[in-house]
């Protein structure tokens, strides 16, 4: 694999853990147990404002030079390009009642519940087609100076969640993901 497919697909392992801490959570409410919801408030807020905006900004330009490589793939990626919205508009509804909760605002409980399963299906789905379908095409048809063009498509910042320097609001998640790593390797 190359080094960018596989920085690609070591970031929607990421997310899919998270989607998987998320989705624990999500369970718990609707077992009628009391999540973690400021955990789960962080873990949209990480992938709405620093995952999403990085990763997709970057899949955006992968995915027109590889429209344009192979034609084939231009309804995917119109599908998926649409799905990059859908899952912004679901985290925004999301992290609106999260917040509500948080706020103890009153919230309708199915509400909730509609909103964290749509924003988790569509997620899971997305970064399934991604790496089944796309990153092995991207693999075969980008060369060096694409993935250059790919690197460039916006300014890099620092990861508040996985890189050397943890964000205030993350330090809480960032222990839980270490403790999860050392419980893997046991
Ligand atoms: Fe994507
Ligand atoms: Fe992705």
């Amino acid at each position: 694999m190359k080094n960018p497919v596989l920085r690609w697909h070591n970031e929607h392992m990421q997310f899919e853990r998270l989607l998987g801490y998320l989705g624990k959570q999500v369970e718990a409410f609707q077992d009628g147990r009391e999540p973690d919801y400021e955990l789960m408030g962080d873990i949209v807020f990480y992938l709405r404002e620093y995952a999403d905006l990085q990763h997709h900004q970057r899949e955006n330009i992968a995915f027109e030079i590889l429209a344009q490589r192979d034609q084939s793939y231009v309804p995917l990626i119109k599908q998926l390009l649409h799905e990059h919205r859908v899952i912004d508009t679901a985290g925004v509804v999301f992290q609106e009642q999260l917040s509500n909760i948080l706020n103890d605002v009153l919230v309708r409980r199915e509400l909730v519940e509609t909103a964290a399963a749509t924003y988790l299906l569509y997620y899971r789905a997305h970064v399934h087609t991604e790496e089944s379908q796309i990153l092995p095409a991207a693999e075969r048809l980008l060369t060096d100076d694409d993935w250059k063009a790919v690197g460039n498509a916006v300014p890099s910042m620092p990861d508040p969640l996985f890189g050397a320097e943890i964000g205030l609001r993350f330090r809480a998640m960032r222990v839980k993901v270490l403790m999860d790593s050392a419980e893997l390797l046991k």
